[in-house]
């Protein structure tokens, strides 16, 4: 009975989600509709004499001067007066620089936010570009701008009808969005989902569940999970130890892409999916604990990418492996003190059970190496609160010994509106992090901390795996939010993994 009780609950709350203005192009704009305007200025843009009649104009010149719009960046302006037929008209800025791909999504988000409170059922936007890629970029940046978490919100109106980006182009600007955009933004906005869900929802088991629901129509795609007896199995002390003192039990997802040539090595991405994180019997201060809902951030960005890109079919390889586990501190639980075997045969001395993240990414990346010999490992984790201090939210922080990995990921992240900044990976650390009675430490390092992090998931890499370390501890959740982010959730990772699986699918 509790159980039925239980998954009507869940399926109650869960079908709720994503309610959204669909993004769409035309070429064609009807006076019925809203109109959103794209300004560098004050002065409307001269193709609007092709929409709107002389009198019009000068009507519409006349309320914008009333309403101290200057045409900067991210400036929103409202008018209502029927200046024009458009009964509601919203002019936002675009400044006077040339402007980039990541400037067009800003662009986007602010327009897809705008839109979302509009009472028309289609909302236009003019741009002064034709650029399709520009077009597109924007109709990205309101896909994944627009986004909020209310699932749980029982008296939220339904968001419906289209943003419609106005370019010559339309057809092609639809067919280029369906194909890429859609699946991009809709990883996006399922790793936010993700990330914003509570712990009583997600717990491993759920995310799998979860992850084969997007995964489901993508082609080329094959799915594997590691219950618990496989990790005893394979040998994952770590993952186990962490996972025991919860009445939900570790998994390990592994989703394999097959874009490729057979022979190729694949790209591998590993994610830490602690699907709450109360440090164990390291217990966490009860202050500010909740966030902790959201450590699973590596596991959902991972699966998110490898969404994206199989279902753009990108000609490439790639391997997702979410390791989930949550850490509870039960009578079972691990203790500080404890040793553990990992995969690797390599021994570890719990410090504290709080420094987790290190612990489930050890048997996974030791996994991803012994099965799929990796072009490319990149593991992503929540890992440390020190590197939130150090870059905030405005870097997620990147280590690898390689320069070559650390400019291709600095380059995603650039394009793909992602920054990383990299830090630390002294060879000091690997001494740091050796422990008395076992082989390694898991805490008690030293500083700095997001780098001896690194560094302890590092001794798992061997001399032959091109690697890096991604910590998104700062940038998971963001305070304030940004044009195409909103407070709260960021899905951090996704944007980029998918730009680093292009960028190698062409080279
Ligand atoms: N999940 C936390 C890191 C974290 C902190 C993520 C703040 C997001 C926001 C991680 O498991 C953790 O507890 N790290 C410890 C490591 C320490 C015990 C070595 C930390 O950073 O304090
Ligand atoms: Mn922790
Ligand atoms: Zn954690």
């Amino acid at each position: 009975m509790k159980a039925v009780l239980y998954s009507i609950l869940v399926f109650f709350v869960t079908s709720s989600a994503w309610a959204q203005r669909e993004v769409t192009f035309t070429d064609t704009v009807k006076p019925e509709g809203a109109l959103i305007i794209a300004m560098r200025d004050n002065n409307p843009p001269q193709f609007l004499d092709a929409l709107i009649g002389n009198d019009e104009l000068l009507r519409l010149q006349r309320a914008i001067e009333a309403s101290n719009f200057e045409g900067n960046a991210g400036q929103i302006a409202t008018i209502y007066n029927g200046a024009i037929d458009f009964g509601e008209i919203h002019l936002i800025g675009l400044g006077d620089d040339l402007m980039k791909k990541r400037d067009w999504e800003d662009f986007g988000g602010y327009a897809g936010k705008t839109a979302r409170t509009s009472k028309s059922d289609t909302v236009f936007v003019i741009t002064d570009s034709d650029d399709i890629a520009s077009i597109l970029s924007a109709g990205f940046g309101a896909a994944i701008g627009q986004y909020s978490f209310d699932s749980y919100k029982s008296d939220t109106s339904p968001v419906s009808g289209t943003i419609a980006f106005v370019t010559q182009n339309s057809s092609t600007a639809i067919a280029t969005y369906e194909d890429r955009y859609r699946h991009l933004a809709e990883s996006v906005r399922w790793a936010r989902d993700m990330q914003s869900e509570p712990g009583n929802i997600l717990y491993p088991e759920e995310f799998v569940r979860r992850a084969r629901e997007l995964i489901d129509r993508a082609p080329n795609v094959s799915i594997d999970v590691l219950n618990v007896r496989n990790m005893e199995q394979l040998g994952m002390g770590a993952i186990l130890g962490v996972g025991q003192g919860s009445t939900r039990p570790p998994q390990i997802m592994i989703i394999r892409y097959s874009g490729g040539r057979p022979d190729e090595a694949p790209l591998v991405y590993a994610g830490k999916g602690i699907t709450f994180d109360t440090g164990g019997i390291s217990l966490k201060p009860k202050a500010g604990m909740w966030p902790m809902k959201a450590d699973m951030t590596g596991a959902a960005v991972v699966v998110g990418a490898i969404s994206s890109i199989a279902k753009s079919r990108e000609p490439v390889n790639v391997v997702a492996i979410a390791a989930l586990a949550e850490n509870m501190p039960d009578g079972g639980a691990q203790r500080p003190g404890d040793v553990v075997r990992t995969m690797s045969g390599k021994t570890v001395e719990i410090m504290s059970t709080d420094a987790e993240g290190r612990l489930v990414l050890s048997d996974a990346v030791w996994y991803a190496q012994e099965r799929y010999n990796p072009e490319l490992l990149v593991d992503v984790a929540t890992l440390t609160g020190s590197v939130g201090g150090a870059l905030s939210d405005e870097y997620g922080g990147l280590f690898t010994r390689d320069d070559k990995i650390a400019d291709k990921l600095i380059n995603a992240g650039e394009l793909s509106g992602e920054d990383l900044w990299r830090l630390p990976l002294h060879p000091n650390h690997d001494k740091q992090i050796v422990s008395v009675i076992a082989d390694l430490k898991n805490a008690d390092t030293g500083a700095p901390g997001a780098s001896t992090g690194a560094a302890f998931i590092g001794s798992f890499i061997t001399a032959e795996t091109p690697w890096a370390h991604l910590d998104i501890a700062g940038v998971d959740w963001r305070t304030d939010p940004l044009p195409t982010v909103p407070a709260g959730a960021s899905g951090f990772g996704v944007r980029l993994l998918d730009q680093l699986a292009r960028d190698m699918a062409v080279n």
